[in-house]
This record gives structure tokens, C-alpha cells and sequence, in this order.
């Protein structure tokens, strides 16, 4: 990695998505660095541009004008970058239908590592149970992904995204429709991932846990606002900053 200590984590700069020709920008001129060690809460309304904001760091989307940078590479041609990057999809994203347990979930995280094929070394197999147990789902490690709750996917995801071992977490919202123990569960994990160097950014529309937030970037296609919560979400989002519009 050639990366000076002091380059942040993730830039983007002035980028511009659109899907298709004829379509509006997803997102236009979107701007901002985020560091190692921060936790960012990327908000808006829906179709605002959060996912593709995540995808495109991902470098699942190529945009059409700007330039990204993740750990200093162009996520969009640079494969490797995806392993440094834990990524959460949102629970619609994921077939529960395929034929994995919740242990096979997780262990895919350790997969980029060696093939599919492969069985995995001892030291992964006691990393893949550990992290199982750490999201409080040990007695269901052998259960079907159709068999699990919302709360339960959700919490395997981040077991799933913690083995990777990644330098960011990219998480598209970890908390949509849970129940309030996976909610805190997840929460206590990312703030320890932040607190080990990570950088945690959430795109969520709703979330209780705010304390751990150190800015929030506020989109709807382009960026509106980038602050503290209590400075961001009152104006913007009062139902996110409690109830209360100041
Ligand atoms: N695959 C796609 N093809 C075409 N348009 C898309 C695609 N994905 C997103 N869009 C459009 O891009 C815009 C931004 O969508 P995006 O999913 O990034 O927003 P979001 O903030 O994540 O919304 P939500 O809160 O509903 O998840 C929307 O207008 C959406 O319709
Ligand atoms: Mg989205």
C-alpha cells in the first residue's frame, strides 16, 4: 500500500453519476473526504443518492464526471480496493433464498482469501465463530438464511463484513426495520471498529444511536449540508435528530 498516513480514507471529488443517458444525475458534483477513525452517517431522502454514493466507492458505478479515491486507488478499475472494504448491503439486496446457512454467510468474508472451493484453514474456521458469537448468533450458525429474522440477517452481514478484516465499512442501511437489541449489537461493534482506525460510513434514514456519529453528509442528489448531527439533522431531518426541530 502506497499510501501516506495522512490520505484520506475515501475522496470523492465532483462526482457526477447518471445511470442512464436520458436519465437525470443520481448524484452531481458530489464532494468530500472522509478519514480513517471516523464514523460518518450519510443521510437523505429516499432516491437522494446514498446507495449510489456507496456503490460507487464500491466502484460498482463508474462515474460519468469526478474523481474517486479509496485508500488512494480508482475503486472503479482497481479490484483489490473492494477487499480493504467491508460492505453491508441493504437485506433486500441478499437472496435469502440460497442455499447457505448463516455460517456459510459469514465465512465468505474470509473467501477473497482463497477460493470458494477451498476449505477453509482452522485459524479462518475459529475467525468465522468468533465473529459469529460476537453478533450473538452461535446457536444459529447452522440455521438457513430463510430461516433467520431481519435482526438476524442483518447482524450476519456484519459478521460477515468484521472476518473481511477491512480498513472501511460501507454499510447501506444496517438498521432498516430491525429489532432494538440487533440495532445496539451492531452499533457496539462499528464504534469498535471506529475506535480500532476504521472508517464507518452508514447511509441511513433513520437511526437511534447517534453519539458515535462524528458528521453527517447530508445528500439529495447533490450534497446539502455536511456537520455534526446536532447541527445537520434538526434542519434537515428533525425525525432523525429526535423529534425535536430545534
Ligand atoms: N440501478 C439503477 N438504475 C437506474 N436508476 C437508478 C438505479 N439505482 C438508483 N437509481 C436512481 O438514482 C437515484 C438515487 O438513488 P439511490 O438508490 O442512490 O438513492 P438512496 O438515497 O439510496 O435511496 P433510498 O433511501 O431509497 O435507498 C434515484 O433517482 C434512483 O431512482
Ligand atoms: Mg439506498
Amino acid at each position: 500500500m502506497t499510501l501516506g498516513a495522512k490520505a484520506p480514507a475515501c475522496i470523492m471529488e465532483n462526482v457526477t453519476v447518471r445511470y442512464s443517458q436520458n436519465s437525470p444525475p443520481a448524484i452531481e458534483g458530489v464532494s468530500f473526504k472522509a478519514e480513517l477513525g471516523e464514523m460518518v452517517l450519510l443521510a437523505g431522502p429516499n432516491g437522494g443518492g446514498k446507495s449510489t454514493i456507496i456503490k460507487t466507492l464500491l466502484g460498482l458505478v463508474k462515474p460519468e464526471k469526478g474523481r474517486v479515491l479509496v485508500l488512494g486507488r480508482d475503486p472503479s478499475k482497481d479490484n483489490d480496493v473492494r477487499r480493504l472494504i467491508g460492505y453491508v448491503p441493504q437485506i433486500s439486496e441478499l437472496n435469502i433464498y440460497a442455499p447457505l446457512t448463516l455460517w456459510d454467510l459469514v465465512s465468505l468474508g474470509r473467501r477473497p482469501r482463497f477460493g470458494a472451493l477451498f476449505r477453509l484453514p482452522e485459524e479462518d474456521v475459529r475467525i468465522v465463530n468468533e465473529s459469529i458469537e460476537l453478533v450473538g448468533l452461535s446457536d444459529k450458525a447452522h440455521k438457513k438464511l430463510s430461516e433467520l429474522s431481519g435482526g438476524m440477517l442483518a447482524r450476519a452481514l456484519i459478521a460477515r463484513a468484521l472476518v473481511q478484516e477491512p480498513q472501511i465499512y460501507l454499510l447501506d442501511e444496517p438498521f432498516e426495520s430491525i429489532d432494538a437489541q440487533s440495532e445496539s449489537i451492531i452499533m457496539d461493534l462499528l464504534v469498535r471498529e471506529k475506535k480500532r482506525g476504521k472508517l464507518v460510513i452508514i447511509a441511513e434514514h433513520h437511526m437511534n444511536g447517534l453519539d458515535a456519529v462524528d458528521r453527517v453528509i447530508y445528500v439529495n442528489r447533490r450534497i446539502l449540508a455536511v456537520g455534526k448531527p446536532e447541527e445537520v439533522l434538526p434542519r434537515l431531518n428533525p425525525s432523525m435528530a429526535g423529534g425535536s426541530s430545534g
